[in-house]
């Protein structure tokens, strides 16, 4: 398969987050801001595979500010790493108020999707192209969450 350039999967989706949003508190719902970032996932690792994705994992979902209502929230998303029939997807969060324009980046994510043929199995995707410092960047760092993850899980394993 022929590798592609990790820009490629870029995703973004735009939300002006309203009262269906809302938590019990008044700022914007976790669970939204989730489902959200896994939808901006989804896309970028479609982009990448061109194929369905089913979402397995979720490394980390960091909540750095609250998101008020009435704000208008991005989600960027692009495939961080590629192994074989998985893809890890990064997604930035940035929320603004429209009525001054300020921009504050709110969550950060890291999602693995997997790609799967007409039959539902996992099928290979292509290998991913990274062109620039920070790309190269976010895929190191993706093999880093990778390997810790399959450490954890083979120590959990050796524990029981
Ligand atoms: C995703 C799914 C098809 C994988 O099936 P499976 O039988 O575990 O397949 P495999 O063991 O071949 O694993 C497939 C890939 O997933 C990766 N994977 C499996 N479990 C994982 C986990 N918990 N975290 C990260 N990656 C995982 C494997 O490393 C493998 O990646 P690779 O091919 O790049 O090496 C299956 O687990 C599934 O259907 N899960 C439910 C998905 C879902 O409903 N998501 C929510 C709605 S989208």
């Amino acid at each position: 398969m022929e590798p592609r350039p990790a820009s490629e999967s870029s995703a973004q989706l735009t939300r002006w987050m309203g009262l269906l949003d809302a938590n019990s508190a008044g700022n914007v719902h976790g669970g939204t801001v989730m489902k959200l970032c896994d939808e901006a996932a989804g896309l970028a690792a479609i982009k990448h595979s061109r194929r369905r994705v089913v979402t397995v994992g979720m490394d980390r979902m960091n909540f750095l500010y609250p998101i008020q209502i009435g704000e208008l929230v991005t989600f960027s998303a692009m495939v961080n790493a590629v192994w074989c029939t998985s893809m890890e997807v990064g997604v930035r969060v940035e929320a603004e108020d429209p009525r001054i324009g300020e921009t504050r980046h709110t969550n950060t994510a890291y999602l693995t999707m997997v790609a799967l043929d007409a039959d539902g199995k996992p099928t290979p995707v292509p290998p991913l192209l990274a062109t620039d410092a920070a790309q190269e960047r976010r895929r190191r760092e993706a093999e880093l969450r990778r390997s810790n993850r399959l450490a954890e899980r083979a120590q959990i394993v050796a524990e029981r």
